[in-house]
């Protein structure tokens, strides 16, 4: 059985609220954050981890972080992207509902790095549920004073807005995103500038997807080194694989970078329905080439 780190309270009753996910230790790591580490030093953790952006570029969290500058008089903002709109891609969407709180930490965890005090997290319109256990997390995360004037009761305000989209595809490109969030029609920004510098309202900004921040709070517990120990060389830790299709087993599998797609499909997702023979694969969303699968060659 492989290590699970962001879907490992998934089975748990009622895992989406807030006491739940403090009984197993969950707003942990932001006052472990809090109370000793500094802003630089936690960029330096995340860098280590080697955690990449799990919403599709691959680059480098802490890396990522870094680019924000540190002296800009500009308001610094942090973006959450959960628009989830790739075809066959359905793993945010889990996050968001089953383990909301451990998106919310992992955010207060990226926005302190950052010197954010203001993050959006922008989800797909069509995400009735997620949408709305978001939005009750939020509001739970207010209500108890972890988040807005005092983030976790010390000196630092951090407000998070839960901003739905409208239903187009393109919004999940980062930049579009920022459009849709300041009201413009979605259409992507030419890069240069990139939001890191010039970004949501012309300030400074970060935008990761739920994932990437989901695991955010691991890191900062059992540390960088024990992350980066599970991936391969270049990319820490694990992911979510999301299978459908004709398989027996359809679903979300969270799994070491290192799975082969042969493990995954016949490991983890029971084969091929009715035993039949495995033909292609889209190993990604639209913009990925189909594989077509050569037994000879992959399965001897
Ligand atoms: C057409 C297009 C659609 C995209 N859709 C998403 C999406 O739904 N969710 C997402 O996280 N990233 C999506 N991305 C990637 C984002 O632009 C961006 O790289 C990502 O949110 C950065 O977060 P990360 O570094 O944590 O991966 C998309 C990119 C393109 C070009």
């Amino acid at each position: 059985m492989s290590e699970k780190i962001v879907t490992r309270n998934f089975n748990q009753p009622n895992s989406w609220l807030l006491a739940n996910y403090e009984a197993v230790g969950g707003y942990g790591s932001i006052r472990k954050v809090l109370a000793g580490m500094t802003p630089e030093a936690v960029m330096e953790e995340v860098k280590k981890s080697n955690l990449r952006g799990l919403g599709g570029a691959g680059f480098s969290a802490g890396m990522k972080w870094g680019f924000v500058p540190k002296n800009s008089p500009l308001p610094k903002y942090l973006v959450v992207n959960c628009d989830e709109a790739e075809p066959g891609t359905f793993k945010d969407k889990y996050l968001v509902t089953l383990a909301p709180h451990q998106l919310i930490e992992g955010l207060m965890i990226a926005a302190y790095a950052i010197g954010a005090h203001k993050a959006y997290i922008f989800i797909r319109g069509e995400y009735e549920r997620p949408y709305e256990r978001i939005e009750a997390a939020v509001d739970e995360a207010y209500a108890k004073g972890y988040l807005g004037a005092k983030l976790m009761g010390k000196d630092y305000v951090l407000d998070v807005v839960v901003h739905r989209g409208a239903g187009a595809y393109i919004c999940g490109e980062e930049s579009a995103l920022l459009e849709a969030i300041e009201g413009k029609k979605g259409w992507p920004r030419l890069k240069p500038p990139f939001p890191a510098v010039v970004g949501l309202f012309g300030c400074p900004t970060v935008i990761n997807n739920v994932e990437t921040l989901s695991h955010v709070p691991t890191i900062i517990e059992k540390g960088a080194d024990w992350f980066a120990k599970i991936g391969t060389a270049k990319c820490g830790g694990t992911r979510i694989y999301c299978v459908s299709g004709h398989v027996n087993k359809p679903g979300v599998y969270e799994l070491p970078m290192s799975v082969t797609l042969r493990q995954l499909i016949y490991d983890h997702a029971g084969g091929i329905r009715g035993d039949k023979k495995l033909k292609a694969v889209v190993p990604g969303g639209i913009s990925a080439p189909i594989l077509a699968w050569r037994p000879t060659k992959l399965m001897s």
